[in-house]
């Protein structure tokens, strides 16, 4: 049995050690929010934040999680929070979202950039967005928002 930190609640879970996070969290927990891609942690849809990082919870072995780590997903993003609540206006503002599979993955990235990087460059955005494929293309959109994001969330 192992205990798992997610959104700010504390979830028993009793799954074999190497059960990938991605799985506990839809199929377990209840969350659907983050989504499942490739899972070989290369498109990048699976995204959440342990302890504030954005990792692929497709190839994040719960057995792998420390006890105490916090787990956050697209439903438990702090909407208070000046960097997530301008992520989500710039998104909404521009229009981001086209069919929106690969978005709760794009959104936990860009906001784990700002929050280390509070005003990136294009470059820095290309490299911290590379791993999140958007089968749609939004990806000048996505550029754009996180310029307006960061700058409102300066
Ligand atoms: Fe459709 Fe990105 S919005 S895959």
């Amino acid at each position: 049995m192992q205990t798992l930190r997610v959104n700010g609640q504390t979830y028993p879970v009793d799954v074999d050690p190497d059960t990938p996070l991605l799985w506990v969290l839809r199929d377990i927990i209840g969350l659907n929010g983050t989504k499942f891609g490739c899972g070989m942690a290369q498109c990048g849809v699976c995204t959440v934040h342990l302890d504030g990082t954005p990792v692929r919870s497709c190839v994040l072995q719960i057995g792998q999680i420390k006890q105490n780590a916090v787990i956050t997903t697209i439903e438990g993003v702090d909407e208070i929070d000046p960097v997530v609540r301008a992520v989500q206006k710039a998104w909404i503002d521009l229009d981001v979202v086209q069919c929106g599979y690969c978005q709760p993955g794009q959104i936990m990235a860009a906001v784990g950039l700002l929050k280390t990087v509070p005003n990136p460059t294009d470059e820095q955005i290309d490299s911290a967005m590379s791993g999140n494929m958007c089968r749609c293309g939004t990806y000048m959109r996505i550029r754009k928002a996180i310029h307006q994001a960061a700058g409102e969330a300066a």
